[in-house]
């Protein structure tokens, strides 16, 4: 334990962690945002306050992630789930588009897609079990194809593709929900860019959407409103009551890391970070297994097994002891993950990599 608070050491896959700094400065100005005499729940989206908030929020993201000018940016709702269905439904319809599946994400992502047209599966991992990407330039793709849609962060599998895709023409769609700002990334290498906020950029309730302006053009007529990235592009992303407190959040967690330095400060942080705990695999002489081969290992999500149930059984009985929380592996993949995105300390990693050092000594 450490941060202050009494506060754990939270591995969660998502939600995650979020800055302490931003945690507290919501404390502090939870009833009375900045003399308005409410918080930030209880006023109006159209009011000047919100409005302020909203305008932050949205000049600081661009900011943070070098979003440029021909690119609209949205907060809405549905989480990255309902993405996959929009993206289909504005961009796919009566067409095809090239899908990438690493994991469990992408896999419901073209699963959501083949109920509005027809995704091609140009590449798919299930053959080794998921543990890797591919290079971009080995991709086959096919003629027509409306975009091309990947994961960029495989959150069960901790597969990440590591690098932007390449600027070959093509319309790539990514779903960046547990890496979105964890390192620099060219945003003009894509069509478009979405994330749940949980992860990454604050809690959940809202979705962050960078949108090509041309993309809003090619949008399928006719679509229900609240379902057309028109509707909410023409709208300034309040079309109806936005989430209001989760973008608040979201805007101080965009400034958090605009005044830690910005994401090349970040992407080293959680290189060092990730590096105590893949360290300590590598050196473990095979006690302890990672599952994505290390070219794509994600600095976000590492999933790991140990040589048996009853060791894992016992793992997460003394990591949770410690205050170390949200350890185990999803139910696909087995064994453990440790989630240690942007705001997760990197005390937190070390703690957990000398608990496993020790570990492997009392139990191999
Ligand atoms: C990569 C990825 N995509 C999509 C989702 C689904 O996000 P949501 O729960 O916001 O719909 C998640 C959630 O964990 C995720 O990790």
């Amino acid at each position: 334990m450490s941060q202050g608070y009494n506060r754990v050491f939270n591995f969660s896959a998502g939600p995650g962690a979020i800055p302490v700094p931003v945690l507290e400065q919501a404390r502090d100005e939870m009833l009375n945002w900045q003399g308005a005499g409410m918080s930030i729940m209880e006023m109006s989206h159209r009011g000047k306050a919100f409005i302020k908030v909203a305008e932050a929020a949205e000049a600081d993201a661009r900011t943070l992630m070098g979003i440029p000018d021909n690119y609209k940016i949205l907060f809405l709702q549905g989480g990255a789930s309902l993405q996959f269905t929009m993206i289909a439904q504005n961009f796919l319809r009566g067409g095809s588009a090239d899908y990438i599946t690493t994991g469990e994400w992408s896999k419901k992502g073209i699963a959501a897609a083949k109920l509005e047209g027809d995704p091609k599966a140009i590449y798919d991992a299930k053959e080794s079990a998921y543990n890797h990407a591919p290079a971009y330039g080995d991709l086959a793709h096919n003629d027509g194809a409306r975009y091309v849609h990947f994961t960029m962060n495989e959150t069960i599998q901790g597969v990440d593709f590591a690098a932007d895709p390449p600027a070959d023409g093509r319309d790539w769609i990514c779903d960046m929900s547990s890496n979105i700002a964890s390192r620099p990334f060219d945003v003009s290498r894509y069509a478009m860019i979405y994330a749940g906020a949980q992860k990454n950029l604050g809690p959940s309730g809202v979705t962050l959407v960078i949108l090509r302006d041309d993309m809003v053009e090619r949008i399928t007529p006719g679509l229900p409103p609240m379902l057309d990235y028109k509707t909410h592009v023409d709208n300034g992303w309040m079309y109806n009551t936005p989430p209001c407190w989760s973008v608040y959040i979201a805007g101080l967690v965009f400034r958090h890391w605009i005044n830690f330095g910005g994401l090349a400060k970040v992407e080293e942080m959680n290189k060092a970070k990730a590096a105590h705990i893949y360290g300590v695999i590598d050196a473990s002489g095979g006690f302890y297994k990672g599952h994505a081969v290390e070219a794509n290992r994600s600095l976000m999500n590492i999933p790991f097994t140990l040589p048996t149930e009853e060791l894992t059984t016992k793992f997460l009985e003394e990591t949770k002891a410690e205050g170390y929380l949200e350890l185990k592996g999803h139910r696909s993949v087995g064994g453990l993950r440790a989630s240690v995105y942007n705001a997760f300390p990197e005390e937190g990693a070390k703690a957990l990599a000398d608990f496993m050092r020790g570990f492997a000594e009392r139990n191999g």
